[in-house]
């Protein structure tokens, strides 16, 4: 089975085809193609929204014919064509949707509306055979969310932030320290090189009940003392950085520890039996904290699974898979589905609350 993904609800233009390999998970990903807007965004510190939908509409049709010719398959061959439907910034998602919908009418194709936290959320289920249920941290730019993910489309949410995505958090934080955008990435390099004790950053929501997350008091203390270094401090901003990160990875475990005993009880797993947590969205690249989370579920008789680095920030792969999934449940769309700017997983839950800053209220 072979469908076309393509993702552009943020600032990346992509297209990949994937095949399964069974009736289950693992599949193999055939083409994966990303470009990345950085030239674009990059002298404004964050993702303008109009400008990316202009670079969107500017090279979808050059990246979906290299994911087709570097897949080695005709559109004729396809099962399905998916396309992110939201959440996002809406001029990209009304691109990408457009884009899925003309070739599926052209070629005669089903087509499959995505919600990319969905392709998130799934991604590790086309490199390694994890079963359902399991425990999700989704970690992004606009997201921090625990969930318990039953099945396809079917998601339950135990924890949400109350304030600001931890990515966003990690965005910011660069742009203080001057870092670079995008920022995650950024701060990790820059942590490598720290000391992850010299400061004592506050942890909020540390060690209270339940699973939300809160990170704006982190946001503003980084600010405060980002203010006291001096410019060109090398030692000091790798140490606040190094220090953040850190912080960052205390508040994860701590939060993440309260959910792997309501996901055991939910699921009545009362025994002890070992639980899979997976960490997934663009801050799962982050090697510092998928080292903690490991550990954590080490503790707590479980396993963390992460998807490969590169499948981790966004990328079509990862649509095309979730689309995959859907389309062989019959999950299928019309052309008439709608573009989603907001879109939660778990549609019974409140909806949560998005980042702040420019791109404002994205994936929410
Ligand atoms: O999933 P993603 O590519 O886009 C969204 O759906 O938001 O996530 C992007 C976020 C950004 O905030 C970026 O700074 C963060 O993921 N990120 C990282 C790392 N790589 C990307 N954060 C921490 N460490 C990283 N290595
Ligand atoms: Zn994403």
């Amino acid at each position: 089975m072979l469908v076309l993904g393509i993702e552009t609800s943020c600032d990346e233009t992509a297209a990949s085809v994937v095949e399964a390999d069974g009736p289950g998970p693992v599949g193999h990903v055939r083409s994966n193609v990303v470009r990345a807007q950085l030239r674009e965004h990059e002298r404004f510190g964050g993702v303008v929204p109009e400008l990316a939908a202009r670079a969107h509409l500017e090279h979808i049709d050059a990246i979906v014919a290299k994911a087709m010719a570097e897949s080695g398959v005709g559109f004729a061959d396809l099962d399905a064509v998916a396309a992110t439907g939201g959440p996002g910034l809406i001029g990209g998602v009304i691109v990408g949707t457009m884009t899925a919908k003309a070739i599926a009418l052209a070629h005669d194709k089903p087509f499959v509306a995505v919600n990319h936290l969905e392709g998130h959320a799934l991604t590790v289920r086309l490199v390694e055979p994890v079963t359902f249920p399991f425990l999700l941290l989704l970690v992004s730019g606009g997201h921090c969310q625990l969930l318990a993910v039953d099945g396809v489309g079917s998601y339950t949410r135990l924890g949400t932030t109350i304030d600001d995505a931890v990515g966003e958090c990690f965005d910011k934080t660069a742009k203080l320290l001057d870092l670079g955008f995008p920022g995650g990435p950024a701060v990790e390099r820059a942590a490598r090189a720290g000391d992850p004790r010299r400061f004592d950053l506050p942890r909020p929501l540390w060690r209270k009940p339940g699973c939300d997350f809160s990170f704006s008091g982190l946001k503003t203390a980084v600010r405060l003392v980002a203010a006291t270094l001096v410019a060109g401090d090398a030692t000091g901003i790798a140490d606040l950085a190094a220090s953040f990160q850190r912080t960052v990875g205390d508040v994860l475990v701590d939060r993440c520890a309260n959910a792997f005993d309501l996901f055991r009880h939910r699921v009545g797993n009362g025994d002890g039996g070992t639980v899979t947590m997976v960490v997934a969205g663009g801050v799962a690249a982050n090697l510092h904290l998928r080292e903690r989370l490991s550990g954590l579920a080490e503790a707590r008789n479980g396993r963390l699974v992460a998807p490969p680095v590169a499948l981790c920030t966004d990328n079509a792969a990862m649509i095309a898979w979730a689309g995959l999934e859907r389309f062989r449940l019959g999950m299928v769309d019309g052309l008439d589905f709608a573009p989603r700017p907001r879109w939660p997983l778990d549609e019974k839950a409140r909806a949560a609350i998005g980042r702040s800053g420019v791109g404002a209220g994205v994936k929410v």
